[in-house]
């Protein structure tokens, strides 16, 4: 049976683009899979804290040798880990907000890149530990990214694609619902990105 972790980043709820944008994608791969579960993540209303002392301290000791502090200090991090892992297919909802990625899902990245647990550095370089998973990246913007002058702007889906790489996410699909700001072009924007889906 497989798992689809559904991570949320806009606190717009039904007025999100990028919600309504992964639910589509989600639909598409429930109907080729009906057994498929999906676990949703929404870290507008359980946000990761900014990393603070206590939760570096915790990840940079050996965890035979933690502390009750230690251990509550990480216990998010463990359980956004194992979530994580669990699934087969992440798919990630992401605003742009000024030009790139809404601060929680900058915080839930800091809280999953544990060295050891979800990547290691070997003699080649740094070498991702969460592999054999599908993602697909639900982007919407004010502005055009994909093509034009503002091109060079998006630091949306760059940054996620190094990120998820870095943790063994290669196989990533991006769909862009964009110019949901520009009159003549908003009116449709979503629904073309919903045509665009290629599983
Ligand atoms: C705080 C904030 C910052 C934004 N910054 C940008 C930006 O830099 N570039 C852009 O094209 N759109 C920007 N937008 C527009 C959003 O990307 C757009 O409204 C998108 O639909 C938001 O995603 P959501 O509908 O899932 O909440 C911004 C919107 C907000 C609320």
């Amino acid at each position: 049976m497989s798992k689809i972790l559904n991570v949320i980043s806009s606190p717009r709820g039904e007025a999100s683009n990028s919600i309504k944008l992964a639910n589509a994608i989600i639909d598409q791969l429930r109907a080729q899979d009906p057994a498929a579960v999906v676990e949703v993540k929404d870290l507008t209303k359980s946000p990761f804290p900014h990393l603070e002392e206590v939760h570096l301290n915790a990840f940079f000791t050996p965890i035979e040798h933690h502390t009750e502090e230690n251990k509550a200090a990480i216990s998010h991090s463990n359980q956004a880990i194992r979530e994580i892992m669990d699934a087969n297919v992440i798919v990630i909802g992401a605003p742009m907000y000024n030009f790139g990625i809404p601060s929680v899902l900058k915080s839930w990245f800091d809280h999953i890149a544990r060295a050891g647990i979800t990547f290691k550095y070997g003699a080649n370089g740094p070498e991702g530990l969460v592999t054999g998973k599908k993602a697909y990246i639900a982007v919407a913007t004010g502005g055009i990214y994909s093509s034009g002058d503002s091109a060079g702007y998006d630091f949306v889906v760059p940054y996620i694609k190094a990120f998820l790489g870095f943790i063994g996410i290669t196989d990533v699909t991006v769909i862009r619902a964009e110019g949901l700001a520009i009159p003549g072009i908003q009116e449709t924007a979503l629904d073309k990105a919903i045509d665009s889906i290629q599983l």
